[in-house]
């Protein structure tokens, strides 16, 4: 069975990549509202709530997920980087505490896929490479050093950690709205956006990431412990402004550049204004995949 674990937009991506490409039963926990989604006929999918900072929430998962084999996607976190340092003691239960929880309470777990973060590697300099999956950590904020800890409690575990850069697209659950669609529609509208000319990120929309991770996991046995999934080049939020314009059949007038000086007065917990990410080593897994 595979349990998709915090089944949010990512998570989301992933069940409909699941129900496409496998024939496997899958388990989604939902943490605040189950997600209205469009894909979830048949009788394949079952939803179930549990808060990870829980015990009561992780018995009865473990009950429910009993003689089962797991293969796991662990999607949940508190990840918005502003709430993670207004509240880290709450972040760090989620992110740390309830992690180490769930991997001592579920059983039975055959492989878990934990979803990691650009962020753990810190900024990248005007004159260093990418960072490649060896590269020494040094996160600047409280979100990437909690993620940083977790990845350690699933590697020490024989885990595979997936280190995603920025993630775009429109959420699938009707009920939540990503910043994705709240742009799309004011640029739709007719809105001016503002966007930051910085924060350049590998990124990927959601429905790339959940595909490569898919075909990752069902097509390769050998994974590296931990894995970069990201694009191959760098834009700015700026430039990701221009892109949802161009979807919205908005005039990328609309898209109003700010500086990063303009920008970073709306965070709280520092940014990294550039993380570059080297996709060497997934190119060359995605290679094997076809040889
Ligand atoms: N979005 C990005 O750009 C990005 C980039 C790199 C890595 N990631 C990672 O990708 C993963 C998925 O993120 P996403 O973008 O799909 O965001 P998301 O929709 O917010 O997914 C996170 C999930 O964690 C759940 N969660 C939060 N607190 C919980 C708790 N106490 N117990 C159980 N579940 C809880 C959330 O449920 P509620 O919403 O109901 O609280 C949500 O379903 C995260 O691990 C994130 O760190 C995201």
């Amino acid at each position: 069975m595979i349990l998709i674990f915090g089944c949010g937009i990512l998570g989301q991506y992933l069940l409909k990549e699941v129900l496409q490409n496998t024939d496997e039963q899958v388990l989604c926990t939902y943490h605040t509202q189950k997600p209205q989604l469009s894909c979830t006929a048949g009788d394949r999918v079952c939803f179930q709530k549990c808060d990870v900072t829980s015990e009561a929430d992780l018995q009865a998962l473990s009950a429910l997920c009993a003689g089962d084999r797991l293969r796991v996607f662990y999607c949940t976190a508190y990840h918005n980087i502003d709430a993670v340092y207004a509240h880290p003691q709450q972040a760090q239960k989620v992110n740390v505490e309830g992690l180490a929880r769930f991997l001592e309470i579920v059983k039975n777990i055959e492989a878990l896929y934990f979803i990691s973060t650009d962020c753990v590697y810190g900024e990248s300099r005007p004159d260093s490479k990418p960072f490649r999956e060896t590269a020494a950590c040094a996160p600047i904020n409280a979100y990437g050093r909690q993620k940083l800890a977790a990845e350690q409690l699933v590697l020490n575990r024989g885990y595979h950690v997936l280190r995603c850069s920025l993630l775009y697209g429109a959420s699938l659950d009707d009920n939540r709205k990503t910043f994705y669609d709240k742009t799309f529609a004011a640029l739709k509208a007719g809105e001016r956006v503002e966007m930051i000319d910085g924060l350049a990120r590998c990124a990927l929309t959601y429905s790339e990431a959940a595909h490569i991770i898919m075909r990752l996991v069902t097509e390769k046995k050998e994974l590296p412990p931990v894995l970069n999934i990201c694009g191959d080049s760098l834009i700015t939020k700026y430039e990701l402004g221009l892109r949802i314009a161009a979807a919205a059949g908005a005039s990328p007038a609309q898209v109003v550049k700010i500086s990063k000086e303009e920008g970073n007065k709306f965070f709280q917990d520092k940014r990294a204004d550039v993380i570059a990410l080297d996709s060497a080593l997934l190119h060359s897994v995605e290679c094997n995949l076809n040889a």
